[in-house]
Formats: structure tokens, C-alpha cells, sequence
């Protein structure tokens, strides 16, 4: 991945030196000047955080996590070594690091890579990454969802058309593949294309040009091609409903992103990194888990994949006061031993006579699950668990003995054996 064209230290710092010089030359500022460096400034802001984020992964994989195979552990960190880091977070299943590797090379080259994996798995976000390591990075990255529009309507929404070419078109319109020149078109959902649309889109491939809807005049586009799809598209082609010689122009290289019940070593990752974003875009308090919650998101099968597991992040986000537990989940996938939020019999067991008492049983609980959890994440570590915290290491003690948790029994334990 070329570094350059990824957030580093050194190109903020850059970036940062210019913004100083334009501010230092600058005769006087009016209102659009000031509104430009906002922008900068903003832009800046947003990068210097999602380089915070990149950074406090890479900590968290090299410090918290569980021993895994030298071979793997390896491909992970050359893959970090190489800036391969992108807004987001994975784990170590090989088929993914298989995925991500082989675009690691192919981003460079002007191959048209076809993504494959269910719904939600981060096909569009791959594709952008792609983009952000190729030699195109600086240029349009152009996405068109292949399923959302008619056959009709797609051809000139892809090639543009020219006026009257259509009832409704009074003027010349440009395509997708005319504004994504020189850059990127990422053709989402490549499988629900009409027959007659991967016709034309092959020649188009073929031919390196376009033709507007309505004209015979071809205009040559230098655009690098990236599909994605939910469906095999393999298997359409065999029976039928995909063109062969497409679905090999568009799948020179082409890798699949397993579904997240075969990573889930990332959905913890994918917890913590949810949690940060949910907390910063809502604008609340860090928001936090219990760990009964944190081991029903272990074990659910996520058939939305990722994208699910955010949604689901973002509603407990939403609704939960500090600590988010399993209220906060959907109705469709809550355990129905547990009530909703406002149910009081899924809150607040019966056998306490008062409020308070009741409360004070509720935050006792969540306090040691919370403690047990984070004891099982650093093998028993006190003082790593009071860095990670940032709490007092000797108040963080007297806690573990008022709970009556001894740090002793998570040292050296699988995940699993605590914490259930
Ligand atoms: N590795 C990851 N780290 C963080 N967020 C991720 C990761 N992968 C996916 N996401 C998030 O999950 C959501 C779904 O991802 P994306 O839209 O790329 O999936 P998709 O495969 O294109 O889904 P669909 O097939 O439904 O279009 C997005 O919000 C994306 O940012
Ligand atoms: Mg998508």
C-alpha cells in the first residue's frame, strides 16, 4: 500500500506547514477565506483522528491480543508495517488477510478487481480502499449501485445521455464513467445487471469508450473498474444469468470477504472501534458494555454482518446511559428472558424490596462484570488493566477485593474460560 496516499504523521505535519505558510502570506482574510481554512482546519481534524484510531488499533492488536500463530502474526504486522491500516479494523482470519494482501498489490495496477462477500461484510469499504492505495487516489472515486435503477435508466446514469435522447432529457448529461475519468468506478452489485447492461458494459470494457445515450459519438474514458456482489456471480454464469466473458473481464483478480461468523476474533475489535465512533458522532459520554452483552455479541450469528453489528452499537449508543446491556438490543434479537428498556421485570429483579436497594445490586453487578472483563482482555494484568482504564491501580485493587475477584484466576485463561 503506498503510504503516501494514506493518513501518516508526516503528511498531517505537511499539510499542517502549508496551511501555516497560507495563513502567514495571507494580506487579509474575508469570510470566504476564513470559511476555506475552517475547511482545512476541519479536514485536518478528522485525519488527525482517524490516525488516533489507526494508532490505538495497532496497539491494541500488538498489546491485548490473544497469542495467535507466529505465521499469522506475521502477515498481520507486515500488513500494519506497510501502513495497511484503513478507516476500520480487522482481525486475523487467513482468508481475509488473503483478501486484504492480494489488493494490497493489485491496487497498485490498473486491473479491475471484482469483491466478493455477503451483505455488509465491507465490499464498498474495500473498494475505497483500494482506491486510497492506488495511483489514482488523488482522482474520482465514483460508486453506482447497479441494482437500485432500471435497465433504461442505468445506461444513461452509467454513459450519460444527450438532449432528447429520452422523453425528459433536455439537456446532455454525463455519465458516472465520464465523471469517474481518470479515477475509479466502483460498480456495486454487479450481479443484478439486465442482460442488455452487461452487453453494453463489456464493450465498454473492450473498447476503453462510450457512447451518451442517444449518440454515435465514442469518447474514449480512462476509468479503472471495481464490482462488488452478494451473489455468485460464478455460479450465475453457469446458470446462465451473468455473462461469461464479463464476469471474466471483471474478475481479473477478485477476492471475498468472509462473513463476519467466520472472523468473529474481530468482533471485539469491532466493538471497541464502534463504540469510539458511536460515542464521538453522538456526541455522548465514552459508552461502555456490560460483559453479558459484550458475550451475547460474541455468539450471535450476525447475518447483516458488520454493517449489523454498527447498527447495533449505534442503537445502544443511542439508548443506554453509561453502560449498555442487553435492553438496549433490538427487540427481534434480544434474549426473551430479558425485558425491554422500559420493562421493569427485564431491569430489575423482584426479590429487592426497595429502589434503592435494587439500584445498588444492579450497578454492583455491572461493576464486576465489567472488572471480570477486563481482568479476562489482560490476562489478569492489574496494572496494564489500570493503564488501559486510566484509573488508579490501587483503587482499581480495592475494587477486585471488594467484589471478592482475585486477578490471579485470569492469568493465562482463554477468553471463554472467564467472563461465562
Ligand atoms: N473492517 C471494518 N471495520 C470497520 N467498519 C467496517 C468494516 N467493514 C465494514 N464496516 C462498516 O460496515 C458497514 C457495511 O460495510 P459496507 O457498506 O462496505 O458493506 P457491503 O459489503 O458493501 O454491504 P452491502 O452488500 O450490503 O452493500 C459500513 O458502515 C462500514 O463502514
Ligand atoms: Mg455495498
Amino acid at each position: 500500500m503506498k503510504t503516501g496516499s494514506l493518513v501518516s504523521f508526516a503528511r498531517l505535519l505537511e499539510r499542517i506547514e502549508i496551511l501555516r505558510s497560507g495563513l502567514r502570506w495571507a494580506p487579509q482574510l474575508d469570510r470566504t477565506g476564513v470559511q476555506k481554512i475552517l475547511g482545512q482546519v476541519n479536514k485536518l481534524r478528522e485525519d488527525v483522528l482517524l490516525l488516533s484510531g489507526v494508532e490505538r488499533y495497532k496497539e491494541r492488536m500488538s498489546e491485548k491480543a490473544p497469542p495467535r500463530p507466529k505465521a499469522t502474526k506475521k502477515r498481520l504486522q507486515a500488513l500494519m508495517d506497510r501502513n495497511f491500516v484503513f478507516e476500520g479494523v480487522f482481525g486475523e482470519n487467513p482468508k481475509l488477510l488473503e483478501a486484504l494482501e492480494t489488493v494490497e498489490r493489485a491496487a497498485r495496477t490498473d486491473l479491475p478487481i471484482l469483491i466478493e462477500g455477503e451483505s455488509g461484510t465491507g465490499k464498498e469499504l474495500l473498494a475505497k480502499l483500494i482506491h486510497a492505495g492506488s495511483d489514482r487516489s488523488e482522482k474520482a472515486f465514483v460508486s453506482v449501485n447497479c441494482g437500485a435503477i432500471t435497465s433504461t435508466l442505468l445506461e444513461s446514469e452509467l454513459f450519460g445521455h444527450v438532449k432528447g435522447a429520452f422523453t425528459g432529457s433536455v439537456k446532455d448529461r454525463k455519465g458516472k464513467f465520464e465523471t469517474a475519468k481518470n479515477g475509479i468506478i466502483f460498480l456495486d452489485e454487479i450481479g443484478e445487471l439486465s442482460a442488455e447492461s452487461q452487453v453494453k458494459l463489456l464493450r465498454v470494457l473492450e473498447s476503453g469508450e462510450i457512447q451518451r445515450v442517444g449518440s454515435d459519438e465514442a469518447i474514449r474514458v480512462d476509468t479503472r473498474v471495481l464490482a462488488a456482489t452478494n451473489r455468485n456471480l460464478y455460479q450465475m454464469t453457469a446458470d446462465e444469468q451473468f455473462r461469461e466473458d464479463l464476469y471474466y473481464r471483471l474478475s481479473v483478480i477478485s477476492v471475498t470477504l468472509p462473513p463476519l461468523r467466520e472472523r468473529t476474533d474481530e468482533i471485539p475489535l469491532l466493538i471497541d472501534y464502534f463504540c469510539a465512533e458511536a460515542s464521538e458522532k453522538l456526541n455522548r459520554p465514552a459508552l461502555r458494555l456490560s460483559a453479558r452483552l459484550r458475550r451475547f455479541l460474541q455468539k450471535h450469528p450476525f447475518p447483516g454482518n458488520i454493517r449489523e453489528l454498527r447498527n447495533i452499537i449505534y442503537r445502544v449508543a443511542c439508548l443506554a446511559d453509561e453502560v449498555g446491556d442487553l435492553q438496549d438490543l433490538p427487540e427481534t434479537i434480544r434474549p426473551s428472558s430479558v425485558g425491554p428498556k422500559d420493562s421493569v421485570e427485564g431491569r430489575v429483579p423482584s426479590r429487592f424490596t426497595t429502589l434503592a436497594e435494587a439500584r445498588k445490586a444492579a450497578t454492583d453487578t455491572a461493576e464486576k462484570e465489567f472488572l471480570e472483563e477486563h481482568l479476562t482482555q489482560t490476562h489478569g494484568n492489574v496494572t496494564q488493566m489500570a493503564k488501559h482504564l486510566e484509573m488508579n491501580r490501587s483503587y482499581l485493587q480495592t475494587l477486585l477485593k471488594n467484589h471478592g475477584v482475585r486477578a490471579k484466576d485470569f492469568k493465562g485463561k482463554p477468553k471463554s474460560a472467564k467472563g461465562s
